[in-house]
């Protein structure tokens, strides 16, 4: 795209002031700064405009396997998950792209140290719990990576420097998702630099085609790989691999899995698992009314009373069935840094911007059906997700302690 092109698309878009500083920067920018801009996709914007208030459907409630019927066939669970995971079925998805701009700190979170005494990060963490599984099922289980540019070499290096945290190299997989510009509140797109967009990772729902961007579907395709568990980075806990919740899923029948746990009170601010329009659904704790958050079932438990964790199975099939399916692109208030008109670096510390990310949640929308699967709290929840309060390194690293780390 030459100069004139560019000029004309960011008036079509009212982007004209990403050029503000083109007079001052050299050739080698200006190329980066046009490549940037010529591969926005320029969609982002249509969400900005979205009445999300405008919304026909009808939720209900959706029952989950509570940790005593799980208990109850635990062993049978066990068996089929096992053996699924020898034959190969299991691949693992680890969402490591985020930016982690609530808890601040300047490496991706995984390299987070959650020790006090001696070292013990996140992605030691999260490696050791898979390790456990393949010990006991004697299997690798290939795990794939999902980093974003911005943190790809410094995620892969830590890999290296650690020797994969004694996991088999051979099985892991990095791949890099897709950016999408940062904008103010007007929709304006901010800048970082005089020739570069402020652009951030498109969020955790859109992993599966930037596998396929990534030419790693075929393998996965050419494998016996029928199911993929996603997780989160920032569960310490997390029970990834998992052969009891691989086999109840199976015995179900269902389309997919979700972890959940009981929300400790009924506003606690987790998505909760429930049904639109028939469909497995997550809605946010701010789109429940009044009614909805204290309403009960015959057995006085909470209707809504189950929130995700961010630890799901998905079929392989039904996944490759929706890979054409552009996904909705959510607007999330952020901290953005940015270049003010003066060419200086203002780094705010409350939300300034806005950014357009693709949500896991609207993935299990795409299922018929989900089997929600009870996990307790205590053992399998410790979000790292702020600095302090709630979901913060300190009560991580208390759940830690209590399950028996010597941090
Ligand atoms: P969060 O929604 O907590 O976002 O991610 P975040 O970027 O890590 O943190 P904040 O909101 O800026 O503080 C939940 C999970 O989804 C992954 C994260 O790495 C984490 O495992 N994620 C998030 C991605 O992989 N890509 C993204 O674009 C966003």
């Amino acid at each position: 795209m030459n100069q004139d092109n560019i000029r004309q698309l960011l008036e079509k878009y009212g982007q004209t002031h990403l050029l503000q500083f083109e007079d001052s920067i050299c050739d080698s920018e200006k190329d980066i700064l046009y490549n940037q801009i010529a591969s926005v996709d320029w969609d982002f914007l249509k969400s900005l405009n979205k009445n999300s208030t405008e919304n026909l459907s009808v939720i209900e409630p959706l029952d989950a396997l509570s940790i005593d019927d799980i208990n109850e066939k635990k062993s049978v669970y066990n068996s089929i998950g096992t053996k699924a995971i020898q034959e190969g079925k299991l691949c693992l998805l680890l969402l490591a792209g985020g930016q982690g701009t609530r808890l601040g700190h300047d490496r991706p979170k995984g390299c987070f140290n959650m020790g006090i005494t001696k070292e013990m990060t996140i992605f030691s963490l999260l490696m050791n719990h898979t390790l456990k599984i393949v010990q006991e099922t004697n299997t690798w289980i290939h795990m794939y990576i999902m980093t974003s540019d911005i943190n790809y070499n410094d995620t892969t290096q830590f890999f290296e420097e650690n020797n994969y945290f004694g996991y088999n190299p051979d099985y892991i997989h990095f791949f890099v998702q897709e950016l999408n510009p940062a904008t103010d509140f007007n929709g304006k797109i901010l800048m970082n630099s005089p020739h570069t967009l402020a652009l951030s990772p498109n969020g955790n729902g859109g992993w599966f085609s930037s596998m396929n961007r990534a030419g790693l579907l075929q393998e996965i395709f050419d494998n016996p790989i029928e199911w993929i568990n996603v997780f989160a980075v920032d569960n310490v806990l997390q029970g990834i691999a998992d052969p009891v919740f691989l086999g109840a899923t199976i015995d179900s029948g269902k389309m997919c899995g979700a972890k959940v746990v009981r929300k400790a009170f009924p506003e606690e601010k987790v998505g909760a698992i429930c049904k639109e329009n028939g469909k497995p659904h997550i809605i946010e704790y701010y789109e429940l009314s009044e009614e909805m958050t204290y309403q009960k079932n015959d057995d006085g438990t909470l209707a809504y009373g189950f929130g995700v964790i961010l630890n799901y199975l998905f079929p392989i099939s039904r996944l490759k069935e929706t890979l054409n399916n552009k996904m909705p692109l959510h607007v999330v208030k952020k901290t953005v840094p940015y270049i003010n008109n003066n060419k200086e670096l203002v780094e705010p510390t409350e939300p300034n911007g806005l950014k357009f990310e693709t949500l896991a949640l609207d993935l299990i929308h795409e299922m018929d059906d989900c089997l929600v699967f009870e996990v307790d709290r205590e053992k399998e929840f410790a979000p790292v997700k702020n600095k302090s309060g709630v979901d913060s390194i300190d009560t991580a690293r208390e759940l830690l302690k209590k399950n028996g780390y010597e941090l």
